[in-house]
């Protein structure tokens, strides 16, 4: 696994990482990029810059499949709280990219086990994801995997708990009795299959589950830990969310970290937004 600490905006960071990674890998019709995508707060400022590069037309989305983590159950895809919603206001309708080659999970399908069933399939069928973004919660949780997740879990139906209730309860009107309780989320093995994953981590709430994820050993009860076990895994991170490191891990990844040193350099180039 790899650290870094970034001086840049994280989403100036991980557009131009994507963008560089699907440019490379020169995706047609029948060999698409196949790439997970999450939401939150901390992928905003990502999307907002890979809607720059697309309108640029240094990036096009037409040969790229996207698998969105989780989705929650029993929200209308129109609701300004589903991720069907966020993800299309925040990015897919602003891009060129062909709505076929979209996949989030239905929460409101009336066989979920079924929907989770058919989503690893698809993604099965894609012959994996080849970059897999994401985010972290609080207590460590990636996509809906809450703590105590098997690290071998797959697709399913996830009851979310009561932290994450109330961590989201910030879009739902501070009410967690309004906060939908259940989801549907890729697992920690479908996150693990990827060839590569992204995890972004942005302010100081971030920071214990992160010295976990690094200094931590492997456990279900901090999800993320799990990505020690990947062979092609990263967290990019503010300072905020580093607090809780010990210098010697951070001095130890900055070492490290020459093969993002020619990003680090183009970004500060142009200027990144920080
Ligand atoms: C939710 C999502 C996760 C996301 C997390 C953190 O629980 N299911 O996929 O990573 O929130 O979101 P934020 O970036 O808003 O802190």
């Amino acid at each position: 696994m790899r650290l870094l600490v970034s001086k840049f905006n994280l989403g100036d960071w991980a557009a131009r990482y994507i963008c560089d990674k699907i440019n490379k890998f020169k995706p047609t019709e029948s060999k698409p990029f196949v790439l997970g995508l999450p939401t939150g707060d901390t992928p905003l400022d990502m999307y907002k810059q890979l809607i720059k590069l697309n309108q640029q037309k240094i990036l096009s989305f037409k040969n790229v499949v996207t698998f969105n983590m989780d989705e929650y159950v029993g929200l209308a895809e129109d609701h300004p709280m589903s991720y069907h919603y966020y993800m299309q206001n925040n990015f897919f309708k602003h891009i060129d990219i062909n709505p076929k080659n979209i996949n989030i999970l239905n929460g409101n399908s009336t066989y979920l086990e079924y929907e989770c069933k058919v989503f690893e399939e698809k993604i099965a069928f894609y012959g994996g994801i080849n970059l897999i973004v994401g985010g972290v919660g609080d207590d460590g949780h990636i996509a809906f995997n809450e703590p105590s997740s098997s690290l071998n879990s797959i697709t399913r139906v996830k009851t979310l708990n009561y932290s994450t209730v109330l961590a989201n309860s910030r879009f739902f009107d501070n009410n967690p009795d309004k906060t939908p309780n259940i989801a549907l989320t890729m697992g920690i093995k479908t996150i693990l299959d990827s060839d590569e994953v992204l995890i972004l981590a942005k302010g100081i709430n971030k920071s214990i589950a992160l010295s976990n994820a690094i200094e931590g050993s492997v456990s279900s009860m901090c999800p993320i830990t799990a990505l020690q076990l990947h062979r092609n895994s990263a967290i990019i991170c503010d300072e905020y969310a580093a607090y809780e490191l010990k210098l010697k891990t951070i001095r130890y990844f900055e070492n490290l970290k020459d093969d993002y040193d020619a990003l680090e350099n183009q970004l500060a180039k142009m200027g990144s937004t920080l």
